[in-house]
């Protein structure tokens, strides 16, 4: 089956997806670096981020777990000039090709990268830091029930959060995987289950170049 998820994810961008200088360098960059690819989302689903985005108005974007900031490409591409994100990185060595990433791009928008823990550089953010309209949750999956409340609490009503991997081809519901990112996706599904915060959420499979796998979306309340 994967050989034809690839070829119709192939024939959706090619119709679809508009060639951008900046994100086919990205790409190029990050594979000259030596990092694989699968990270990072494929660029249909980059599309989709850039229309919520877009669909919403949104400027002020927090993401979490950069990787190589090919989302985040997606992530500006959608914004006003005078947008800003805030993307945050785990690993000093994605950070630091993100950077490089980012630098090369030379994109109009504010793109505040900061290595670290996500969590700690979160509950380290002033106490008067302005709501994000976007929230893309990407980085450590075992921390996703966690991330998920630190960004319900830099969120406005109408405050859209995607969370990426959600599915893992069907891992959640193998109770032998027991796994700290299969229990932290888990944890994140019965932490959406009528949170009080969230207005409404769902969440969908997705197949295509990057396997089986899923996004979570909730709309803040
Ligand atoms: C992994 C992480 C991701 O965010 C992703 O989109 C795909 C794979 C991983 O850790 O394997
Ligand atoms: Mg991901």
């Amino acid at each position: 089956m994967q050989q034809m998820w690839t070829d119709l994810d192939a024939y959706i961008d090619s119709h679809l997806i508009p060639e951008d200088p900046i994100l086919t360098q990205t790409l190029k960059h990050t594979d000259e670096r030596g990092f694989p690819d699968h990270l990072a989302v494929a660029p249909n689903q980059g599309m989709l981020l850039q229309m919520l985005i877009q669909m919403n108005s949104c400027k002020r974007v927090l993401e979490l777990g950069t990787f190589a900031a090919y989302s985040t490409m997606w992530l500006a591409r959608a914004l006003p000039n005078d947008g800003y994100i805030l993307t945050i990185e785990g690993r000093d060595t994605h950070a630091a090709l993100a950077q490089e990433n980012i630098d090369n791009a030379k994109l109009p928008q504010t793109i505040d990268l900061r290595c670290g823990r996500c969590a700690d550089i979160l509950r380290a953010l002033p106490e008067n830091t302005e709501a994000f309209d976007f929230i893309f949750i990407d980085a450590d999956k075992q921390s996703y029930p966690e991330y998920l409340e630190l960004c319900l609490d830099l969120s406005h009503s109408g405050t859209i959060i995607v969370l990426d991997n959600v599915i893992r081809a069907g891992d959640i519901l193998n109770p032998e995987n027991k796994k700290p990112s299969i229990e932290g996706i888990r944890e994140m599904f019965r932490a959406m289950q009528n949170h009080p915060r969230i207005l409404s959420c769902t969440a969908l499979q997705t197949v295509g170049s990057k396997g089986h796998d899923g996004f979570a979306i909730a709309l803040v309340k």
